[in-house]
């Protein structure tokens, strides 16, 4: 028996951050060991609220070279970009033709970006979770690492998946897998630097809510010393009301690969004049051969677009015979 597949993406939306790489890919980077992974980049996603055409490719090369600069090894990974194989979109049009709208209606996300996108919420946006179904179920994987936040898509992938079987497969011949989720594991949940309550994120206006992994040492320090906290003293985990010092004593212990109980104690009796240079030095750290890798990645590209050509190969010779799969199933015949 072949190892067990796991298939997992983020949206190339301008620079990756610690709450990216402590939430996802540091985790792939452990699961590539145990798992055939497909890692991918989701740019056909990144284009469901307006987008900057100049920036789309380099921003979908540059989270590759982030993968890759965090130990995501392409020998042992697929790395594929989503719009390189026709089959996402393909399967997504098949796909939202047998999703009732009042499945896509009940998704949170879509209700939190809609509002934020005012009179400017596209139809993509909407249909955002089905292209995601198609991301997956195209792969037959097994499991689908992924935040607390993706839940409900993951759950609407099984509900797509099995609804198709049972009305276009036979029970004992279902035209698709059904995957399980892997949620991550609690403590890898990153918050933002200015308000501990919510999650590190690319959207947040505020640059100085999260870390960006190729943020300079200055620049991190800078964001440390101004991030938010509390006038109590001496630091502890697991207190609901002072949700900043979880916050950073988690990422400290992350970071520094320690645990919980090494940093409770370290860490009980100090202020956070005390602990914020601990912090920041632990981090600089952390990230500097984040920030070099991609360095040497970026400034010549021949080697990331070798990459990124043998992961579409890859990903092309498990998602087309997928797709015809679900074409054939639907009464779709191929020319001869
Ligand atoms: N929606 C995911 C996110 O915002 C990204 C994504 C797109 C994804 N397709 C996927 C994640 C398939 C897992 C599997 O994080």
């Amino acid at each position: 028996m072949g190892k067990r597949r796991i298939l997992s993406g983020i949206q190339p939306t301008g620079a990756l951050h610690l709450g990216n790489y402590l939430g996802a890919i540091r985790n792939w980077v452990r699961l590539q060991e145990e798992y055939d992974s497909f890692l991918f980049m989701a740019d056909l996603h990144a284009i469901t609220v307006p987008h900057d055409p100049t920036r789309l490719a380099e921003d979908t090369q540059n989270v590759a070279a982030t993968y890759i600069a965090c130990g995501i090894d392409p020998d042992k990974a697929t790395i594929f970009v989503q719009s390189h194989l026709s089959a996402h979109s393909e399967l997504a049009w098949l796909f939202n033709c047998i999703t009732p709208l009042n499945w896509l209606e009940r998704m949170i996300q879509f209700k939190e970006k809609a509002v934020k996108q005012g009179e400017n919420v596209s139809i993509g946006l909407f249909a955002y979770p089905v292209l995601q179904a198609a991301d997956i179920l195209l792969y037959e994987p097994d499991l689908v690492p992924v935040g607390e936040d993706q839940k409900q898509h993951i759950e609407l992938t099984r509900d797509i998946a099995t609804r198709l079987n049972f009305q276009y497969g036979s029970e004992d011949a279902p035209v698709l897998k059904v995957p399980e989720p892997l949620i991550q594991a609690a403590g890898a949940r990153v918050m933002s630097l200015t308000d501990g309550t919510k999650k590190m994120s690319k959207s947040d206006p505020s640059e100085l809510s999260r870390i960006d992994l190729l943020d300079s040492p200055e620049l991190i320090q800078k964001k440390i010393k101004r991030c938010k906290t509390d006038p109590v003293r001496g630091l502890a985990f697991g207190d609901p009301d002072r949700p900043e010092c979880n916050n950073l004593l988690t990422l400290y212990m992350l970071l520094s690969g320690q645990t919980q109980e090494a940093v409770a104690t370290t860490c009980a009796d100090m202020g956070w004049g005390q602990f914020k240079p601990l912090l920041t030095e632990t981090m600089v750290e952390a990230l500097r051969p984040i920030r070099d890798t991609f360095g040497e990645l970026t400034a010549d590209r021949t080697y990331l677009e070798s990459v990124l050509k043998q992961g579409r190969d890859k990903a092309a010779a498990i998602a087309n015979p997928t797709l015809a799969k679900v074409k054939a199933a639907l009464g779709y015949s191929p020319l001869p």
